[in-house]
């Protein structure tokens, strides 16, 4: 029987840990860390996901700043906000969900948030940081989804050094710092894409597969290993019938789990470890600045 890497658990984990440290923060400082969490507009799935973010934050004791902004906010408005939250004390964080309108450049707006309150490590300092340390360096701002892959992998207690670790995707948000993430523990990284050929054969070769494609169930059992540990970061929903529907990876978990070792579940799995770690920045962060 494959390993099943609960996401719930280890992020619930990280968060008791995190809620402990808030609290000698709070003993030491007489305040705790704050992040401001930048909403525009009203996309289903991004009311979801800052609902949960905002909930987990409060859970562990940091100080949630809400702005829920109307879709037709201009980009210097943004950024005007933006730039108040840098210069703010209160906050050590500051997160905007994406995907933002399509008026507002996501570059430009990602760019004004100050390095050091960058609870997404999407800056391009922190991601020129992440590429050039030599270690997974606990002080980084680490992109949140590809560090919550990594701390599932690590609960497995294996070796990671030297292994075959093959990523599907090479998005800003999770490939690329996923690939350099791995390469930092020592991992022998292969990145592969939509216009990759023999994609599946080099996916055969892994022993770490790590899917974030965005196409439900699209790794199959010819794509794997036997004994491989597969992280999937895919959320699909698909319809069931007209009335339901369900969330899927990016791996046909019901022909993929009796031939790996590991596997982490859709949902259950990187969701939770995804605002684990952005609560986990945003500490970071207020420890960067105030224990220095
Ligand atoms: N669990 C979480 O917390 C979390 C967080 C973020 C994202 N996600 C999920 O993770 C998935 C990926 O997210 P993302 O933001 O990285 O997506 P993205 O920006 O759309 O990137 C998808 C990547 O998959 C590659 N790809 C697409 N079709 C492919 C194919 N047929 N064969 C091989 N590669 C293919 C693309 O290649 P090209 O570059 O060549 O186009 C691209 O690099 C999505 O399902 C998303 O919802 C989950």
């Amino acid at each position: 029987m494959p390993r099943i890497l609960d996401g719930k658990k280890v992020a619930q984990k990280l968060k008791d840990q995190l809620k402990v440290e808030i609290e000698n923060i709070k003993l030491k400082f007489n305040r705790t860390p704050g992040l401001a969490v930048i909403q525009v507009g009203n996309v289903a799935a991004s009311s979801v996901y800052v609902k949960a973010k905002t909930k987990a934050a409060k859970e562990v004791g940091i100080n949630v700043i809400d702005h829920h902004l109307e879709e037709s906010t201009n980009q210097n408005d943004l950024i005007n906000l933006i730039n108040e939250l840098n210069n703010n004390d209160d906050v050590n964080g500051i997160l905007v969900q994406l995907p933002l309108p399509n008026h507002i450049n996501e570059e430009m707006v990602l760019n004004s948030i100050a390095p050091d309150k960058d609870a997404d490590g999407f800056h391009p300092l922190n991601v020129g940081k992440l590429s050039i340390s030599q270690k997974n360096d606990e002080s980084l701002m680490i992109p949140c989804t590809p560090y919550g892959c990594l701390l599932l992998l690590r609960e497995l207690n294996v070796d990671l050094v030297g292994k075959n670790a093959v990523v599907i995707g090479r998005s800003n948000i999770v490939g690329k710092p996923m690939a350099q993430l791995l390469l930092k523990e020592s991992c022998t990284v292969t990145t592969v894409h939509s216009k990759t050929k023999n994609i599946e054969s080099i996916c055969k070769n892994a022993d770490i597969l790590i899917a974030a494609i965005g196409k439900p169930e699209f790794v199959n059992k010819d794509w794997v290993k036997e004994g491989a540990i597969i992280i999937d970061v895919g959320i699909n929903r698909i319809k069931i019938n007209e009335e339901k529907s369900k969330l899927v990876g990016d791996v046909l978990f019901s022909e993929v789990e009796n031939k790996v070792s590991a596997i982490s579940p859709v949902p259950g799995g990187v969701g939770p470890m995804t605002i684990a770690c952005l609560l986990r920045n945003t500490t970071a962060a207020f420890k960067l600045k105030n224990y220095n």
